[in-house]
């Protein structure tokens, strides 16, 4: 795949949705029920305006920067995406190395397709490991050793999908993973070459940290019956306590858009809050992130390091985050489209553009180091409110 004339975000995005199966595409793509969430996640981005600053002198240029104390090339993660293995065959253990490559850290998923003991392997540097909390806490326990043993440097637990919320194209595409050999996917694979090629030359083509340990994930019919079935409803601040009496390392809590709750996260001794609505897959009809986070910087940003995903396209909407308090931006959808173009080679474009992207606009800005950039970056009030 020649990616020489890709220049945006949205230019993996078109060739991803051609070459992902139609199921694995939507997943990624899809929002809560009526998508508001979703939408505004993108909207919200484009309210905020910057100043624009010139003469400023900005020929020697750094965003390299730190995430809960390690150091990064520039404020972005690699966010949790289930399935990643779907969206490219070994998806997970492609983008893995590209962040290692790139300086950035990867999360895998509790629902990724590799493992993580395959990701450990395919990989030379520590990566992050996501945690969804089960009904069988046994189950929980051994997903944190295995993490530990795993060599993995920071645990992410998600916060906001106890339940799973209705994304209506995965009940209409009849998501599983592998697909079933229904009629409207044979159809849709034999449109996908490179995909299916891919997947028989793998192993790796089910939930890869659950099979042969929790039932059902074989022959799952349903992804949101499956969740809601094993998925722990009870999690509550107490579960974080729990949770640290088991991993003595990193702590993110992910999933926070509130300032009460991000008040109570800051208390729990946790490293940092991902300020985040799940890529508006959860609550439909919640504030988009960037719209949240001066608040919840107000309350908890001199106690907790925070961190927002949900939205992220370019490297302006990292400037923004950044500029109004964020440490660091996590991106999903992101890079996502990378792999579903071209594997490893994709995601690192998305990098290299968020990259590119980001120190541009910090240039235009008038900003040399982001470690500077700040509110004064920010025109306020803005022009318009959309
Ligand atoms: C899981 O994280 C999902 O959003 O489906």
């Amino acid at each position: 795949m020649n990616l020489d004339k890709v220049t945006d975000i949205y230019d993996l995005q078109r060739i991803a949705r051609r070459r992902v199966p139609r199921m694995f595409y939507d997943y990624c793509d899809s929002g809560a029920w009526t998508e508001s969430t979703y939408r505004d996640n993108t909207d919200a981005f484009e309210r905020i305006k910057l100043r624009q600053r010139v003469a400023r002198k900005i020929d020697n240029r750094s965003v390299a920067t730190t995430m809960i104390g390690h150091d990064i090339s520039m404020p972005v993660a690699l966010s949790p995406v289930g399935m990643t293995g779907m969206q490219h065959p070994d998806g997970e253990i492609h983008a893995a190395r590209a962040a290692e490559k790139f300086g950035v850290p990867f999360t895998l998923s509790t629902m990724s397709i590799c493992s993580m003991e395959e990701v450990a392997k395919a990989t030379t540097k520590p990566f992050w490991f996501q945690l969804y909390v089960m009904r069988d806490r046994g189950f929980a326990a051994d997903l944190i050793a295995r993490a530990k043993a795993a060599g993995c440097s920071a645990l992410v637990l998600t916060l906001d999908l106890q339940i799973l919320a209705q994304r209506h194209k995965d009940v209409k595409n009849g998501l599983s993973a592998p697909p079933k050999p229904t009629f409207a996917n044979i159809v849709n694979l034999a449109t996908k070459p490179a995909w299916c090629l891919g997947m028989a030359g793998t192993k790796n083509r089910s939930f890869g940290n659950i099979v042969g340990h929790v039932k059902g994930v074989e022959d799952m019919t349903s992804l949101s019956d499956w969740t809601n079935s094993q998925f722990d409803p009870t999690l509550d601040w107490e579960s974080v306590e729990w949770i640290k009496e088991r991993w003595d390392g990193k702590l993110i809590l992910k999933g926070v858009n509130d300032v009460e709750d991000a008040k109570i996260a800051a208390r729990t001794g946790a490293d940092a809050i991902i300020v985040s609505n799940h890529g508006g897959r959860q609550l439909d009809g919640a504030a988009a992130t960037i719209d949240m986070l001066p608040p919840i910087v107000d309350a908890v940003g001199d106690q907790i390091e925070l961190h927002l995903d949900s939205g992220i396209r370019s490297g302006q909407d990292i400037f923004k985050a950044i500029a109004l308090g964020a440490k660091s931006t996590f991106v999903g959808r992101a890079f996502i489209y990378g792999l579903g173009a071209a594997g490893e080679a994709g995601v690192t474009k998305a990098l290299e553009l968020l990259h590119k992207e980001l120190d541009l606009t910090m240039a235009l800005s008038g900003e040399t180091d982001i470690r500077n950039v700040g509110h004064h970056n920010l025109l306020e009030p803005p022009v318009s409110k959309g």
